[in-house]
């Protein structure tokens, strides 16, 4: 059998199972959905959103890319969060990487992989933002780990810097960040960061809104 076609079965296999485990298990999320959570995690296959947090369709909001970054630029990864949190309203955003990450693996070399340079090149940033306290890490595969983990805060504060959370965060209390990193041995979550709403970001990055002046 082609590789591919085993997805077609399990997914014939995944519907009976919900079918019987509720006869509107489809039907019922038809209309809308309602997710609490807004995952922004790697693009790697190890770290499936949802298998990895025992969580059911429609629970979280997905958006992933290599090495799990918020680029201010980017209309993918701004469109997703401007609609998780104005229109979906989620409580809580989170940012997972993971150790072993082959995109952060890459930023730490110098090696030319083309249209992705650009891309890593962010990590490449928060290496130099934070090379005093890596570069005194002597085993490489620490510091590899603690350049996984700084990233991952680093992306968690980019969230905080923009203006719709900071809106949300002023109007409705909303939503909590957090800073997660998956480890591949063990398969467990570890927390590392947690900005409640409300926090302030660098006044640089600070925005006033003229209709609760
Ligand atoms: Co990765």
């Amino acid at each position: 059998m082609e590789s591919y076609k085993r997805l077609l079965l399990n997914n014939k296999a995944f519907v009976q199972e919900k079918l019987n485990f509720r006869e509107d298990y489809f039907e019922r999320m038809v209309d809308e959905q309602h997710p609490d959570f807004l995952w922004i995690g790697c693009s790697d296959s190890r770290i499936p959103a949802e298998v990895v947090t025992g969580s059911e369709p429609g629970e979280l909001f997905v958006h992933r890319n290599v090495a799990n970054l918020v680029v201010h630029t980017d209309f993918n990864i701004l469109s997703v969060l401007q609609y998780a949190v104005t229109v979906l309203k989620v409580h809580h955003i989170i940012v997972c990487g993971h150790y072993g990450c082959g995109g952060i693996k890459t930023a730490l070399t110098r090696k030319d992989v083309g249209l992705i340079n650009p891309w890593l090149r962010q990590v490449k940033d928060v290496y130099r933002v934070h090379e005093a306290e890596l570069e005194a890490i002597n085993d490489e595969k620490t510091r590899f780990d603690r350049l996984v983990e700084l990233n991952v805060v680093e992306q968690v504060s980019h969230i905080a810097e923009i203006s719709f959370v900071q809106k949300a965060w002023q109007n409705e209390r909303r939503p909590t960040l957090h800073g997660w990193v998956y480890d591949l041995h063990t398969g467990l979550i570890k927390e590392l960061t947690k900005i409640d709403p409300g926090s302030h970001p660098d006044d640089i990055y600070m925005y006033q809104f003229e209709d609760n002046v």
